[in-house]
């Protein structure tokens, strides 16, 4: 592939069968080109009208009754399309609900309690913060063992069954990988480290943060049993946007969850003096739903379900292989390297490039009205959103980073 032109951008922005969603958010013309929605997505008009619709009409006018009339269900309800739409899950197991890092210390919590006589849990040093985090805390909770995948082992091609199946054994009780790595944008083999993992006879515990709403999905047909993620970066939910969570239908039986609120009990106005569990995936629910974060979800799910989420990939290839590209072409000899797989099927939804003097890099960025996304210590990842993203906005941004690192 030559390098593209400004011409090509152009013509693939024309070509681009999923362009008319663009239309569909509220964009201004300030940032000239944003390569943040991985970290967060634009604002769908459609969310715009349906919270002044909440605020004008279900709270202001209905008030409490709403709460009856709809509010209560929607956790499930929006669970349920976001499981179809994006996760390749059945009805029944999916809720949304708080943050990924409250859903992760739940459902680890949950896991780890499946089988009481394994007490390792494996996770990979390069994981995002939040998710180490979690795993000691849950480890420490719980009297626990964390086996730590070293973060030189994944550098290269992130956590691959090879470097993985070592760490595994009668001890596991499971292990919490990403799908999505935050930081250089591999892809791991979901349905395949799965296997894996059932083959020790250890659960998985998968962070979709990254993949949720760009990259295919199959959580039922790949036999997952637990999994989180955010909502407000490809699913455009908004900044602090309520998560998710994915249990598996056969675990959900025999769940505890280690922060059992009303909203979770059997019977929530019962008010009961012992606490008993909610059948179903409501059992992970703790207190009173996000309802405004929530609808916000349930627009961002409408658009990916209109859009597909194959449509929605084939795009996110075709712009991480030109943000790929342009970016190995004319950075060059700067010093900046590619940090993300050149091949795309072991690609998320992201380009990472890494040179020196990053942090200034990406605030030079931000004064041209360049918006990327800097990660400590020396890296910019360039967050392509499919539904948003043009192709002439890949090629602004490269050419200005190579501008501030190169020189014009
Ligand atoms: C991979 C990953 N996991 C977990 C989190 C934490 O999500 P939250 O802040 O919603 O708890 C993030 C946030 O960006 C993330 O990128």
């Amino acid at each position: 592939m030559s390098t593209p032109t400004r011409d090509d951008a152009a013509a693939l922005d024309a070509a681009d069968p999923l362009a008319a969603f663009r239309e569909r958010f509220v964009i201004h013309d300030d940032p000239v080109a944003y390569l943040d929605g991985n970290s967060l997505g634009r604002p769908p008009r459609a969310t715009v009208e349906r919270i002044h619709h909440l605020l004008d009409v279900e709270w202001a006018t209905q008030l409490i009754r709403s709460w009856e009339a709809g509010w209560m269900d929607l956790p499930e309800q929006v669970g349920d399309r976001l499981g179809a739409a994006v996760l390749g899950a059945a009805p029944g197991q999916t809720v949304i609900a708080d943050s990924t890092t409250v859903n992760l210390f739940k459902v680890l919590h949950a896991a780890a309690g499946l089988s009481p006589g394994r007490r390792e849990l494996v996770i990979d040093e390069a994981n995002f913060p939040t998710d180490r985090y979690i795993v000691e805390a849950v480890a420490s909770s719980l009297g626990l063992v964390v086996r730590w995948i070293p973060a030189t082992e994944t550098a290269e091609a992130g956590v691959t069954a090879e470097i993985l199946a070592p760490r595994l054994g009668p001890g596991t009780a499971a292990v919490v990988l990403s799908q999505v790595d935050y930081r250089t944008g591999y892809l791991a083999d979901l349905p395949g480290l799965t296997a894996l993992i059932h083959a020790a006879g250890a659960v998985s515990v998968w962070d979709l943060c990254h993949s949720a709403g760009a990259v295919p999905i199959d959580l039922d047909r790949a036999g997952v049993d637990f999994a989180v993620g955010c909502s407000y970066k490809y699913l455009n939910a908004g900044p602090g946007a309520p998560a998710f969570i994915y249990v598996a239908e056969r675990h959900l039986g025999a769940l505890a969850q280690p922060i059992p609120g009303w909203c979770s009990a059997a019977d929530i106005f019962a008010m009961a003096p012992v606490y008993e569990r909610a059948a179903g995936i409501r059992a992970m629910l703790s207190g009173t739903p996000n309802v405004i974060g929530i609808v916000a979800v349930d627009e961002g799910v409408n658009l990916v379900a209109e859009a597909g989420i194959d449509a929605i990939r084939a795009k996110s290839v075709a712009l991480t292989t030109m943000a790929d590209r342009l970016a190995r072409d004319v950075l060059g000899l700067s010093g900046w390297t590619v940090a993300s797989p050149g091949e795309p099927t072991v690609r998320g939804g992201h380009v990472t490039v890494r040179g020196p003097g990053a942090a200034s890099v990406t605030a030079r960025l931000a004064e041209r009205g360049v918006i990327v996304d800097f990660r400590h210590p020396d890296m910019i990842r360039l967050g392509l959103s499919p539904l948003t993203t043009t192709y002439g906005e890949v090629w602004t941004a490269v050419h200005a980073l190579a501008d501030v690192v190169v020189g014009p």
